[in-house]
């Protein structure tokens, strides 16, 4: 069989209500679309999910990453959705849609692409990870965990098929460079750099030469679009997604989930411009409303079978994640407690809404030189 892409699309193109949910007409919408082309063929099967007020386009086809066709058919879903956003006035309809004609590829136009092309295995376990109300430097984290903590990843210590470890692809979003990092060797390195996560973020994992799996595939992938940089202006946060690959060299699905056990702090939440705790949750439970938040992360756990999505298996549906849920749920209340003050708020570069420009014109020549 030739190899597989997977391409996980999604855009905000309206909110019910606010920034809440995605109304189900939406997600009709893009499923009715989508059922079209599995029939012509053009796709070999697909999901259609959301978290928060974005709604996902998950599609399985032969025609390779980047693709003009797979990314005109995700654009066209997003456009037509907005308009039945448009028709039942739903907050923000189409703010993810930056430009008015499609021009090839989603990318640097709204939407968050993540995309896998790989040769499937005898059983392919995979995972779709789906963010809302943060930015792509949040997977930082939990990706790093997964391919190269042994803390959290027992397979880099006790599987020899794991052991050699990985090779993260950090991109710098604010310059547009990447490199190549391999860790464990270059491990401070790495950390140096996706520490600060708002510039530096991992965009893809690959396993190293001459191991089970071929070198040239990636095995993680991670939307970094940055929207507020592609617009020029803030539009929305790019809450962000991505796609891991599990098991038989790679990290066993419960070392791929662990990390989230954290409810780490992310940047985002309410105006995208406040940190807050990262909760895993139930699909059904995706909905963002206490202060806009908190940031939410779902997962859908799949079995690839020549291309077709055997799932979705609600992840985080676990009180195994419970205690998570109630420390989140504490840190929230911590963090609130500080108001506009940093380090809930977030410094004054990485707010997405400020006054401050206007409250120093306004103050003018009060402020007085001091020495
Ligand atoms: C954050 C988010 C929301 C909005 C907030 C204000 O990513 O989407 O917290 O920033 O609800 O929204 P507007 O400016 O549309 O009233
Ligand atoms: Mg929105
Ligand atoms: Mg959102």
């Amino acid at each position: 069989m030739s190899k597989i892409t997977i391409s996980l699309i999604k855009a905000d193109v309206g909110g019910w209500p606010g920034h809440a949910t995605v109304h189900p007409a939406l997600i009709e919408t893009a499923e009715s679309m989508l059922a079209q082309e599995k029939t012509s063929g053009r796709l070999v099967d697909y999901r259609v999910m959301a978290v928060g007020d974005d709604l996902q386009l998950l599609m399985s086809h032969t025609k390779g990453a980047d693709n003009t066709e797979i990314h005109g058919l995700a654009w066209e879903i997003f456009c037509n959705a907005t308009e039945k956003a448009k028709e039942l006035k739903l907050y923000g309809a189409g703010q993810d849609l930056l430009c008015d004609a499609f021009s090839g590829n989603v990318k640097g136009m709204g939407p968050g692409v993540a995309e896998l092309e790989f040769e499937e295995r005898t059983a392919e376990p995979l995972v779709a990870f789906m963010m809302d109300k943060t930015e792509p430097g949040a997977f930082n984290l939990p990706i790093y965990k997964i391919f190269g903590d042994p803390f959290n990843t027992a397979g880099l210590i006790i599987d020899p098929s794991v052991h050699m470890g990985f090779i993260f692809e950090v991109w710098d979003i604010q310059e547009h460079k990447r490199v190549f990092m391999n860790c464990p060797e270059e491990m401070y390195d790495i950390l140096a750099l996706i520490g600060a996560k708002s510039r530096y973020v991992i965009k893809r994992v690959y396993p190293k030469p001459d191991g089970k799996l071929p070198e040239d595939e990636a095995v993680a992938a991670i939307s970094t679009e940055k929207l507020y940089q592609t617009a020029g202006k803030y539009v929305g946060k790019d809450d962000p997604v991505a796609l891991v690959r599990c098991q038989s060299g790679l990290p066993a699905l419960g070392e791929v989930l662990e990390p989230f056990a954290l409810g780490h702090l992310v940047s985002g939440w309410m105006r995208g411009s406040h940190n807050g705790p990262l909760m895993p949750c139930a699909f059904e439970d995706a909905h963002c409303t206490r202060f806009d938040g908190p940031p939410r992360v779902i997962a859908a756990g799949f079995q690839i079978a020549n291309g077709t999505f055997v799932g979705p298996v609600d992840l985080f549906k676990d009180p195994a994640f419970d205690l998570t849920r109630r420390r989140v749920q504490e840190i929230t209340d911590y963090m609130r407690r500080h108001g506009p003050f940093e380090p809930h708020r977030l410094p004054m570069e990485d707010m997405e809404y400020t006054t401050l420009p206007d409250v120093l014109k306004n103050l003018g020549t009060r402020f007085e030189n001091v020495e």
